[in-house]
């Protein structure tokens, strides 16, 4: 890809970058070790990414072509890592969930499709590029987007030649739970109708554990889950996942208030003129901060006992406090 990937290109100067108070977390990026973790992970998923969103030339060409553009834009793979990482900390590894971690990453591609729209978030700029309707019409995009989901189930079908039927209906299930309404849809309904209106921190927690929180959640619930983890792991999984999730939201909120947009890639400043309600918006950047390294202490927590298997994901619960985008 030839846009830079600040999760595992080597960091380069980060003065112009939004960061925590220097007490809540250090001001640095994905150092040497968790470059050398996520880099190949990235590249394989890229890979099936982009091997699956062939179509062969077949039509509709508008359709594939929102498809493709959609999703293998210079996105940060965080879903389809974390379900790696879940696997790996069950004894498997990045082969035995390929197809799911590549569907985790479409549904959260049709998400982000769905939520540039002007119907919804009005973004226009997503992945230092003209989001999907932007540069392809509301139309397309909306379809696009529709399409990802569905594609996205046709892979998690697929899942079942390596992990057999059972093992990846329980995947399933907690995959439709993440993103029904009880999970994705739910949260982004709530953040739109609180839209100009006051809130407080129970509909934000609300909104924040649905809308990004759960899928990120169910990916490494998933991962465990496709190669056997036992339940105690499986639990550490969910209780990572969940505090995880809610934090790189809050941090989600944080830059798009006072991140870097060349780094972020998309626009800063949107949420405050739509009246969004956020962590800063309710508590200031600084208690937003703190909130954001709670979380994160909660998701180390969670994965304490795990063993060295599970240093790459603390290492990646850590990053989330310092990333740029
Ligand atoms: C952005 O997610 C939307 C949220 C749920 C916060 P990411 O920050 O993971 O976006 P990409 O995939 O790297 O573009
Ligand atoms: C995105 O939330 C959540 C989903 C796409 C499901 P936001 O609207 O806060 O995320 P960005 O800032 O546009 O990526
Ligand atoms: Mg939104
Ligand atoms: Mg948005």
């Amino acid at each position: 890809m030839s846009h830079a990937n600040e999760m595992t290109d080597p960091p380069t100067d980060a003065t112009d970058v939004a960061s925590p108070p220097s007490s809540e977390a250090p001001r640095s990026r994905a150092g040497a070790s968790l470059r050398a973790y996520l880099e190949p992970r990235r590249q394989r998923v890229e890979r099936g990414l982009a091997d699956f969103l062939g179509f062969g030339g077949r039509r509709p060409l508008e359709l594939h072509a929102a498809m493709r553009y959609a999703v293998l834009g210079d996105g940060k793979r965080l879903r389809p890592i974390l379900c790696i990482a879940g696997a790996e900390v069950c004894g498997g590894g990045m082969e035995d969930v390929l197809p799911t971690a590549c569907a985790l990453e479409l549904i959260h591609a049709c998400s982000l499709v769905h939520d540039d729209l002007p119907a919804l978030d009005g973004d226009e700029l997503r992945r230092g590029q003209p989001s999907c309707h932007a540069r392809f019409g509301p139309g397309i995009a909306l379809l696009a987007g529709d399409a990802l989901f569905s594609q996205a189930f046709e892979l998690l079908v697929e899942q079942r030649r390596l992990s057999g039927a059972s093992r990846t209906l329980d995947a399933l299930a907690v995959i439709t739970g993440a993103t029904g309404t009880d999970g994705m849809v739910a949260g982004q309904v709530e953040d739109m109708l609180h839209e100009g209106k006051p809130g407080d921190e129970v509909t934000l927690e609300f909104i924040h554990t649905r809308k990004a929180g759960a899928l990120i959640r169910a990916a490494l619930v998933c991962g465990g889950l496709l190669v056997g983890g036992d339940e105690s792991r499986i639990a550490a999984l969910g209780a990572c996942g969940g505090a995880l999730g809610h934090a790189f939201q809050v941090v989600d909120d944080i830059l798009g208030e006072s991140g870097d947009p060349a780094a972020l890639g998309k626009p800063v400043g949107a949420d405050r003129q739509r009246g969004k309600l956020t962590y800063p918006a309710l508590l200031g950047l600084e208690r937003s901060w703190v909130v954001a390294g709670r979380l994160v202490d909660e998701a180390l927590e969670a994965v304490a006992g795990l063993g060295p298997a599970a240093e790459p994901l603390r290492e990646l619960a850590r990053y989330v406090l310092e990333r740029a985008r």
